[in-house]
């Protein structure tokens, strides 16, 4: 296998070009992406939007996965740029969140349950030119779609609140206009909302502040979502 030039990196992977259309996903901190590999098949299988699984490189760590390399902006960049509008933003989340929960679910038995991301924000949609790509679907599991909805919710206010950050009014004003299209899809009830908060709260990848920030978070898309 030939790595070539990283064309990205998270929190947690850095990605890197491979020979031909393909990419290499590599964990910096030897999580196994073999779980990964699973719901990325089933959600290509089901027509959902995700990079499409390559052939496994040779020589190949469990940290890596091999998949179609996506050309276009990040949405958190094309927000920031202003080629894609707040209120665009919120309807495009809406919808990837909406058609991911109408899929039935993988493993579970329970009726209610969905294939949940619970990382799905602007950083990890992909905007290419065959329409937008939902990528990094490590923290994903089963379970009610509220939750899901809470989780980016959530994450969307800790980058409002965040002073650091120069994109805080954007997102403010991204999460205001995703919570009112959530209210057609059944909105942030409260016990998902202090749900997502814990789920947040045990997250090791979070920084010092968005820890600081979480309480004030939960506050602001609770005040948003009434
Ligand atoms: N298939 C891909 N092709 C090209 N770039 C990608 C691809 N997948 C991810 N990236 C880029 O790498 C970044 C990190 O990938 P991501 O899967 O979100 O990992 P992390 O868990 O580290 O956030 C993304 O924000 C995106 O810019
Ligand atoms: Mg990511």
């Amino acid at each position: 296998m030939h790595i070539g030039p990283l064309l990205g990196s998270g929190r947690t992977a850095d990605v890197y070009a491979l020979d031909g259309p393909w990419v290499l996903r590599r964990y910096r901190d030897g999580i196994d992406a073999t779980g990964e590999l699973a719901v990325l098949s089933y959600l290509s299988a089901s027509g959902y939007p995700v990079p499409r699984i390559g052939p496994p490189a040779e020589e190949a760590l469990p940290t890596d996965l091999v998949m179609r390399r996506l050309t276009g902006p990040t949405l958190a960049e094309a927000l920031r740029a202003g080629t894609v509008t707040e209120g665009a933003g919120a309807e495009l989340l809406a919808r990837l969140l909406r058609e991911l929960h109408a899929l039935p679910p993988r493993l579970s038995q329970d009726p209610e349950d969905r294939i949940l991301h619970l990382d799905l924000h602007p950083e990890n949609v992909v905007m290419t030119s065959g329409g937008a790509v939902v990528t990094d679907w490590l923290t994903s599991g089963e379970g009610p779609p509220e939750l899901d909805r809470a989780m980016t919710s959530v994450i969307l206010a800790q980058g409002a609140l965040d002073p650091t950050s120069p994109a805080g009014d954007q997102l403010r004003e991204l999460l205001a206009a995703l919570l009112s299209r959530f209210a057609d899809d059944g909105g942030v009830p409260a016990d998902a909302l202090a749900r997502a908060t814990a789920l947040r709260a045990a997250d090791p990848r979070l920084t010092t502040h968005g820890t600081a920030v979480l309480d004030e978070a939960a506050e602001l898309v609770a005040s948003l979502a009434a």
